[in-house]
């Protein structure tokens, strides 16, 4: 613990008290919103402030230890001791009291004023939430063991608060790549910061068994080791340019003189895990994935297949059996043994990607859907799972699936989890079934799509309930919740990295009801210095004033705009990665010579962001073409078929065609897979170095005279990719291509001149 507090002289003291005494006022006279993020549903500014010091006292109703105890954490982190409680009536305190009238589950609300906190709960959830919205008011340091504050300053403010949805939840796949107890313990905190309730862990897949099953040993023994395999090899060929692809050296052993990954977790550790997490009131959902996902357990058991094995299929392995008596009975132990470790009222029994070619193949199953009546393998499949439910059920918990347990018929009582973005009516029928739907589609919510500068928006002003529903219909919609594969995720900096900063977008548009994505920009800065406090490995916001490829004629200039003031930008020009060590790039940098400049910003604390490998190449002003074309407008081709990348549309005929103004995508396209060429004119106001952005998905490609400018090409979720060319003044030929593979499409061109800020391109630039 730190002491060096004591020994502050008083002068340095009391001028933190000023310092801090000014920064509130300068807050309180200023619009900028106190940055708690999710916003509270109501929020009053007042007069004055509550200083807490270490004679506060917290005076708590019964019932509400784990929210006295959280608070304790918060100044005993700082201070090495924790607040007094007291049931004193008098006094300087943080009063936790029990408001009855409180009735919206996890609602509570502040009271601030000089006097006194006052938070009041309706249940001990609501209470720990109110404690954490008292944790974001309080400086970021208070996040840090060397705090040194002796007084942390409470504005005085009213909040009454409650969540929008029940269900916000963080997904983390430990199968693919293992995490250790203590990153899931920092998750846990960190989820609890932002008021988010459910830890769902994807326990089991092909690729490790990751928890201890008592009966059935062999399942760690064996399933919980592997040697690496070819996502281990991609992470291995990326760590070269990115430290945090390197693969966790905490999970790779020696055994019998082979490099193994892998690791497991035991039951007293989860037991252990899932009362940590139940102290912040997150319910911790175990996922065992089958019939399909279970090579690692096939491994251990092969006569858990059909087969007597599991190998590769097209995309799936082969699943365990649902016609041998002896699965279910292997299944149930399983399950009566993770639900003995975890309390959860929902166990998710996955349910997804299930290859059931060795099920049609089999006599037993034959003679099993003869008897029970089921016409194809889909049904076989939906058997499964009502079994599977119908024991859930005896034990008193709830099944949860993914939105393929919908294939073959379900029962209404089971909850869909839906994350096939290319299916965007289950979600739909789900609801209108009268099942529970939580919702996790690809795009936005799977967080191992890499992030982009529009990640946060997306995830921000993304519907949570499908528009096809009606306001009844939307009750069944619970909540959401964003999912991390872990196949390319393999250490806690990248989990870290590819949760941070998205998750604090996805905590306020599943808690706050009224959404403002302009304010929620500028409160999170703040919560950077505080993540950075909580040693978060978060994504820094994107840099920029460049594109991807970038060109000049004489020279160019480098002007980068910083996203938060504090950030130092740091460059190389020899191919090497920044470093803390590298070259400050403090003002324009001027480029003659064509070459590759690679620049990172750092926080103080020596975070890296992103790092740009910004190409220049020297090129001529394009020319422009002489016609006479004048009609405004682009002549867009539209090929109804499925393409993987633009080049299938190649000397192909289109289905229809027509003349859009702009870049869009007009309602009359709605092919579920699709091509678009636009084809035309791009009228250039003045000679000058222009900028494109291209973000798509999926994917896109633009040309510009016989350049192209932009490859943004294959199947991807939304990515914006930019590039630079030289053009004169007048007309220049355009060319747009654009797929749509399926599940929803996002198609947006902006452009810039010289170092000016992106946008939108005007109708008016556009002939054919
Ligand atoms: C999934 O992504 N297979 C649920």
């Amino acid at each position: 613990m730190n002491s060096t507090h004591c020994k502050k002289p008083l002068a340095s003291l009391l001028m933190t008290g000023v310092w801090m005494l000014l920064a509130l006022q300068t807050q309180a006279q200023s619009s900028a919103p106190i940055p708690l993020i999710p916003y509270p549903t109501s929020l009053t500014a007042a007069q004055g402030a509550f200083v807490i010091t270490p004679a506060t006292a917290i005076n708590a109703a019964p019932g509400f230890e784990p929210s006295v105890a959280a608070l304790q954490r918060l100044v005993k982190q700082a201070w090495g001791k924790p607040l007094k409680t007291t049931t004193a009536s008098s006094g300087k305190q943080i009063v936790l009291q029990k408001d009855a009238a409180i009735t919206t589950p996890e609602g509570y609300r502040i009271t601030i004023t000089e006097k006194e906190v006052q938070l009041a709960a309706g249940e001990p959830a609501g209470m720990f939430r109110a404690v954490q919205t008292i944790r974001q008011l309080l400086p970021p340091t208070v996040e840090k063991k060397t705090a040194r504050a002796q007084t942390w300053t409470l504005p005085a403010l009213t909040i009454s608060d409650a969540p929008g949805y029940a269900w916000r939840g963080i997904h983390l796949d430990v199968a693919r790549h293992f995490f250790s107890i203590s990153y899931l313990e920092k998750l846990i905190d960190r989820m609890a910061l932002y008021k988010l309730n459910k830890l769902h862990l994807h326990l089991t897949d092909d690729q490790g068994w990751r928890v201890e099953i008592k009966k059935y040993p062999a399942l760690t023994a064996k399933g919980a080791w592997r040697t690496f395999d070819k996502n281990d090899s991609a992470c291995m060929r990326e760590q070269k340019d990115n430290p945090d692809m390197a693969i966790d050296p905490k999970h790779i052993v020696q055994r019998n003189g082979k490099t193994m990954y892998g690791g497991f977790y035991t039951q007293q550790q989860l037991k252990d895990l899932v009362r940590y997490a139940a102290d912040r009131y997150i319910d911790i959902i175990p996922e065992v994935d089958m019939p399909g996902h279970m090579m690692a357990a096939i491994h251990a058991f092969p006569d858990l297949s059909c087969t007597g094995g599991s190998q590769w299929g097209e995309l799936f392995s082969t699943p365990i059996c649902p016609c041998k008596e002896s699965t279910f009975e292997f299944a149930q132990h399983v399950f009566t043994e993770i639900m003995d470790i975890f309390p959860s009222e929902y166990i998710h029994l996955g349910a997804d990607e299930v290859d059931r070619k060795s099920w049609a193949e089999s006599a037993l199953c034959k003679e099993l859907m003869e008897k029970e009546g089921l016409k194809n393998t889909a049904e076989l499949q939906s058997y499964f799972v009502k079994r599977m439910e119908r024991f859930f059920q005896s034990k008193g918990r709830k099944l949860i699936g993914w939105d393929e347990i919908l294939e073959g018929g379900i029962s209404a009582t089971a909850y869909v989890m839906y994350w096939r973005s290319w299916v965007p009516d289950a979600p739909v029928s789900a609801a209108r079934n009268g099942n529970r739907v939580i919702m996790s589609p690809g795009n936005p919510l799977y967080f191992d799509y890499p992030p982009d500068a529009h990640s946060l928006a997306n995830i921000y002003n993304w519907k949570v309930v499908p528009e096809k529903l009606t306001a009844a219909e939307a009750k069944y919609i619970i909540g959401a919740q964003a999912n991390l594969w872990t196949e390319r995720v393999p250490s806690e900096n990248r989990a870290d990295y590819l949760y941070f900063p998205r998750m604090l977008a996805l905590a306020e548009r599943v808690w706050s009801r009224q959404l403002d994505f302009a304010s929620f920009q500028q409160r999170l800065p703040a919560h950077y210095n505080r993540l950075e406090a909580l040693g978060v490995h978060y994504r820094l916001p994107d840099l920029s004033g460049f594109a991807g490829q970038n060109v000049f004629v004489d020279q160019a200039i480098l002007d980068i705009k910083k996203p938060i003031p504090n950030l130092v930008l740091r460059y190389t020009t020899d191919g090497s990665l920044p470093v803390q060590r590298s070259t400050v790039l403090s003002k324009p940098l001027v480029i003659k010579q064509p070459g590759t400049i690679k620049v990172a910003a750092f926080t103080p604390g020596g975070l890296r962001g992103d790092i740009y490998a910004l190409e220049y190449k020297k090129e001529n002003y394009q020319q422009p073409v002489a016609t006479l074309l004048s009609r405004p407008g682009l002549q867009c081709k539209y090929f109804k078929k499925y393409f993987l990348n633009t080049g299938g549309m190649k000397s192909l005929e289109p289905d229809s065609q027509f003349v859009t103004q702009n870049i869009v995508v007009p309602a009359t396209v709605n092919a579920p897979s699709f091509g678009l060429q636009y084809n035309g004119y791009i009228d250039i106001p003045e000679t000058g170095i222009y900028s494109f952005y291209l973000l798509c998905d999926d994917g896109g490609t633009l040309t510009i005279g016989d350049k192209e400018v932009v490859n943004n090409d294959g199947q991807h979720a939304p990515l914006e990719k930019s590039g630079q060319i030289a053009l004169m003044k007048g007309l220049h030929p355009f060319a747009l291509h654009f797929i749509e593979g399926g599940g929803g499409f996002t198609l947006q061109l902006r452009y810039s001149k010289g170092s000016a800020p992106a946008t939108n391109i005007p109708d008016s630039f556009f002939k054919h």
